[in-house]
C-alpha cells in the first residue's frame, strides 16, 4: 500500500496527523507532510492510512492498493 497527499487539497485540517501520527506529519503551517519514505505504508499502519483518508474533509489523502 501507498499512500500521498494532494497538496492542491490539503486545507491543514490536521486529522491525518491526529490520527495517524506514524505516517503523517505537518509543515509549519500545519499542512500535511507524508513520514514514511515514498509514501509506502508499512503493513501494520495500513488500517491507519485507511482511518486517515476517510477522515480527511478534503478528501486529500490518497490510498493506494498495490
Ligand atoms: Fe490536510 Fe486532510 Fe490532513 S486537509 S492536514 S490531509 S486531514
Amino acid at each position: 500500500m501507498r499512500i500521498s497527499i494532494d497538496p492542491s487539497l490539503c486545507q491543514g485540517h490536521g486529522r491525518c496527523y491526529d490520527l495517524a501520527p506514524d505516517l503523517f506529519g505537518a509543515d509549519d503551517e500545519g499542512y500535511a507532510t507524508l513520514l514514511a519514505p515514498g509514501g509506502q505504508v508499512p503493513a501494520d499502519l495500513e488500517d491507519d492510512a485507511h482511518l486517515a483518508a476517510d477522515n480527511c474533509p478534503e478528501s486529500a489523502v490518497l490510498v493506494f492498493e498495490e
